[in-house]
This record gives C-alpha cells, sequence and structure tokens, in this order.
C-alpha cells in the first residue's frame, strides 16, 4: 500500500495536514532535527502524539564509519517506535546496507542523487531508496528521468526496495513523480499546503454558495 510521508517535525503542519492526509509518518533528517531545536526523542515524543502509535518515523545516521553506522542504527532499532534507519548512500553507508541487510532493521537509503547509487543502494538490500528529486534537478539534471531508471532497475531484478523520492520544490515533481508509480513518498509542508492551493477551487465554492443563498437563504440541502 501507498505510504505518504511529511518531511518535517514541525508540530503545527503535522497537526494540520494529519487532519486530511493518511500519513503514514514523518521523514528527518539532521537539518529537519537541528532546525526544529529539538532533539531526536522530544521530536519523536511529539510527533508519535500527534500521528499515533502505529506511525513510522524515517531517521538518519549521523555517524562516519560502517562499523559506528550500524551501531547508530541498532540502538535507533532500540528505541520504542516505528524506526527506520536513514544511511547516505555513500560506499562506507552502502557497506552497512549490505550488512543490515537480513537483520530486523529496516533501511532507507538517502541522499541518492544518481541512478547508479540507487541501483546500489537496491543491491545491497536497502528497504527503501530516497532520491532527492529537486536537488537533482538544480544540479541541471532530469531528476524525474532518474527516479524513474532507479525504479525500472529496482523492477528489472526484482529487487525488494520500495522508492521513497524526496526533496520537492513544486507540486509539477510532486505529481511526475506520482505517476511512475513509486511506493512511497515524503512532502515537505510548503509543497503539501500547494497541493490543497488551486487559486480557483475557493473561488468556485464562493459561487455555489452565493447562488445557493440567493433563493435558499441559510437553509442547508436536505431542509429544501
Ligand atoms: C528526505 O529524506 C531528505 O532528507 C529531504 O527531503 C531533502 O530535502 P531538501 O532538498 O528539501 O532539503
Amino acid at each position: 500500500m501507498f505510504e505518504l510521508y511529511l518531511d518535517t517535525t514541525d508540530i503545527v503542519q503535522l497537526t494540520r495536514f494529519n487532519k486530511a492526509l493518511p500519513l503514514k509518518g514523518i521523514t528527518t533528517n539532521p537539518t529537519i532535527l537541528a532546525k526544529s531545536g529539538r532533539g531526536l526523542k522530544e521530536n519523536l515524543k511529539l510527533c508519535a502524539e500527534i500521528l499515533g502509535t502505529e506511525a513510522r518515523f524515517h531517521v538518519q545516521t549521523i555517524s562516519k564509519s560502517t562499523a559506528d553506522i550500524i551501531k547508530e542504527a541498532e540502538q535507533l532499532y532500540n528505541l520504542p517506535y516505528d524506526i527506520v534507519v536513514k544511511i547516505p548512500a555513500t560506499e562506507i553507508g552502502i557497506a552497512a546496507i549490505k550488512q543490515l541487510n537480513n537483520t530486523p532493521i529496516k533501511v532507507l537509503a538517502t541522499a541518492i542523487y544518481s541512478v547508479q547509487q540507487g541501483f546500489l543502494a537496491g543491491l545491497a538490500g536497502a528497504d527503501y531508496l530516497a532520491p532527492y528529486v529537486n536537488r537533482i534537478e538544480t544540479m541541471g539534471t532530469n531528476g524525474i528521468a532518474v527516479v524513474a531508471d532507479i525504479q525500472l532497475l529496482i523492477k528489472q531484478h526484482n529487487l525488494k526496495s520500495v522508492l521513497l523520492p524526496a526533496s520537492f520544490k513544486n507540486t509539477h515533481q510532486v505529481i511526475e513523480i506520482l505517476k511512475l508509480g513509486v511506493g512511497a513518498i515524503t512532502l515537505p509542508p510548503d509543497v503539501t499546503d500547494q497541493l490543497f492551493g488551486h487559486p480557483t477551487v475557493q473561488p468556485a465554492v464562493n459561487q455555489f454558495e452565493n447562488d445557493w443563498k440567493k433563493i435558499f437563504d441559510n437553509k442547508l440541502s436536505y431542509e429544501t
């Protein structure tokens, strides 16, 4: 089943979007946590209060060697939440992903900027792959095409990795990625806001209301 995440620990935004969206959980990275001004555990507690105990949390490792990434992943796994450990898809990160394959620890390969990085992380056994769509496009490369190629290779080789594209700046990128049939996505709050905010929708709703009131005043439909 498709998994929708918000790429934030902003409590106000999470509370807002959790009302209308079937959120699977949130994704974080060191920048997001640092910006929140709260440590990991406090963020997890606050976000779980909003999203519930079933929510899934993607949390990135900070360690710089394969052995240390594995130790950090084990500590994250021991927290009392459904944690997916995000590991940057560098050579040492992919080595850690390989070692964590076939353990109960779920892993997302993050900071994916290229097809080869995504494919190698998939081969190593990553449960999720997070290509950075907007960051790829900022470098002058087609981010949608990179995601499509990674997905093609994952399918061709029957690998288990679920594509969870990240880094979006507009709804066009989001829709083009969704059309590829990816299994998951994570959206920043500003782009989620854009998804709801088509400029012609509210004027159309207002017009319906005005037309109704001219004839039926404040009555509701079933009262007429
Ligand atoms: C998520 O996994 C990434 O850390 C994040 O989406 C990067 O997004 P940005 O390019 O908006 O920082």
